[in-house]
């Protein structure tokens, strides 16, 4: 009998649903809040109520895209955290009701966890090239700046985090400095394809071991524009695509010196990068010339799962159920885990 798992994803301010059946994604919808753009930032307020307004349309469209009946479903799997309180209830109970209504189990997914194992999403029909273990992974997104040792499919090892800002906070606060809308990654991205990433130098810190620091970086970009603003009220208009270009530039050095120090101390070749930022082409691009430097087989999801999904979350549950890893109706989300 087919295995198939509903899974939902609400952690931030991502609503999304996805079918996984026998570790084959069938189906990922995604409903992204814009009402956080003129914010600067996520509002935990607005992000639950949106997600209680989307929750029940996008796993409705995930089960009808999917074409499978909801009584063929056999676990439905939520993500438990990290992430944001008000938003992770929305998705745990919504998993909750749906599968007590079912009399399946639930299962209960670590948003890390299931970041790292976006590069193990196969669609039928498709030839996807999945990792061999251990994996590698350096997982950066607008929350977190970890790399990580996946060792099986479930069993995972954080051995670098960042002591402040994770690294799509870094672009996006930089961003706002520069006046542009949340989330600034993309925007940046975009305009550093047109500029000078040696234009200017930005403060790069110096933390031990595998961990990172960015929000020295954002306070150098700070001082560095107040101090030019005072010549020029028209200088972040003038030298935006520099600008771009050399903090995308600072950032990805940063990151892909890391991966790099944790390639050599680790002996790991399968590397893999997760999570919003790596939808970065700079990043992106630095990867590859590394792996092709050091003979690494690099990793890169689809565009589509490199921000939060549901699919992720389908495939750790996929692997939870297969081992009889469930949840009761008692779990509560983690902010923190
Ligand atoms: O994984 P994600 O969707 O949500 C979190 O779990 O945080 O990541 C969102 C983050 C934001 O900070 C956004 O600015 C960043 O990923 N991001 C990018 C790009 N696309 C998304 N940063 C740099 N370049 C991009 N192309
Ligand atoms: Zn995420």
């Amino acid at each position: 009998m087919a295995v198939t798992i509903l899974a939902i994803e609400s952690s931030c301010d991502d609503t999304s649903a996805a079918i996984v059946q026998d570790g084959f994604l069938l189906s990922n919808i995604i409903a992204s809040q814009e009402v956080h753009v003129s914010y600067g930032g996520v509002v935990p307020e607005l992000a639950s109520r949106a997600h209680q307004a989307n929750i029940v349309p996008v796993a409705d469209q995930a089960i009808k895209r999917a074409g499978v009946s909801i009584n063929e479903i056999n676990a439905v799997a939520f993500t438990r955290g990290p992430g944001l309180l008000g938003s992770l209830l929305v998705g745990t109970s919504f998993a909750k009701g749906f599968a007590l209504a079912l009399n399946v189990p639930l299962i209960d997914v670590n948003h890390l966890h299931a970041h790292a194992l976006s590069h193990f999403i196969k669609k039928k029909g498709e030839d996807t090239r999945i990792p061999s273990f251990p994996l590698l992974c350096l997982l950066v997104s607008g929350g977190h700046t970890k790399i990580i040792v996946l060792k099986s499919h479930l069993e995972m090892e954080v051995i670098g985090n960042t002591i402040d800002d994770a690294a799509g906070e870094a672009f996006d606060k930089c961003g706002k400095i520069m006046g542009m809308a949340y989330p600034a990654g993309p925007e940046i991205d975009r305009l550093a394809a047109s500029g000078y990433k040696h234009a200017f130098r930005f403060a790069k810190p110096s933390v031990s071991d595998l961990d990172f620091s960015f929000s020295g970086l954002k306070t150098s970009f700070l001082y560095f524009l107040r101090d030019k603003l005072e010549d020029d009220p028209a200088f972040i208009d003038k030298n935006r695509a520099d600008l771009c270009a050399s903090l995308q530039h600072t950032v990805v050095s940063i990151l892909i010196a890391k991966l790099a120090k944790a390639a050599l101390l680790t002996g790991i070749k399968e590397i893999g990068i997760a999570g919003g930022v790596s939808a970065n082409s700079g990043l992106r691009k630095a990867a590859q010339t590394e792996a092709a430097n050091r003979r690494w087989n690099l990793y890169l999801p689809p565009l589509s799962f490199t921000t939060d999904n549901a699919a992720m979350i389908g495939v750790a549950g996929y692997y939870k159920y297969l081992k009889g890893e469930f949840a009761s109706q008692e779990v509560t989300p983690l902010a923190r885990f």
